[in-house]
């Protein structure tokens, strides 16, 4: 399968895809020694259709775009913790996405940090929810929830005119 996948992350989902036949992976993460630990499990595993690159997601190499699939599980989440500017920060990560995405491409976000609910309106601009996956559920003082939020966005094509407005209303 000749999808162009980029992985925000650096984790087992990466090895399983990788393992199902897509043959245009690429994994990244800012921090060469999880590059390195992962280039180790890439050899062990004899899989040649992984790109590694040190890269921050913040600030991406202009190389990197025009992907169908952009994965995360942590990711998103610890940007969100960092206690420098976490805000604009966020905003970053979402122009990142935009631009690193084709139109229509696919966002899997898996966040133990955000709720749905959160997640949606991090990302409302530019994507729309496309499945919510299945997550543990849990109840306490009689009310229940998802302890991990597992969602699965589509990136929607926004007219000069949306974005016009969006900039005006700023
Ligand atoms: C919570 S860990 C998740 C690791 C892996 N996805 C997993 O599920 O085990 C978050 C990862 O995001 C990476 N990370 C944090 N901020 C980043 C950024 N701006 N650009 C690229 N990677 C980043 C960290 O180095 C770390 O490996």
């Amino acid at each position: 399968v000749s999808l162009e996948i980029i992985f925000s992350l650096i984790g087992l989902k990466m090895f399983i895809i990788a393992k199902f036949g897509f043959s245009d992976i690429t994994g990244i993460d800012y921090s060469p020694s999880a590059i390195q630990l992962s280039g180790s499990v890439i050899e062990k595993e004899g899989l040649s259709n992984i790109k590694l690159k040190v890269e921050d997601f913040l600030n991406l190499s202009t190389q990197l775009s025009g992907f169908h699939i952009c994965i995360d599980k942590g990711t998103f989440d610890a940007i969100s913790l960092n206690p420098d500017n976490a805000i604009e920060k966020r905003k970053q990560y979402v122009k990142s996405l935009s631009r690193v995405l084709k139109v229509k491409g696919f966002f899997l976000i898996t966040s133990c940090n955000w709720t749905k609910e959160e997640l949606l309106t991090e990302f409302s601009e530019g994507f729309e929810l496309f499945e919510e996956l299945p997550t543990p559920k849990f109840s306490f003082g009689g009310r229940s929830g998802n302890s991990v939020a597992a969602l699965v966005f589509q990136k929607i094509k926004v007219s000069l005119t949306q974005k016009i407005l969006v900039q005006i209303n700023a």
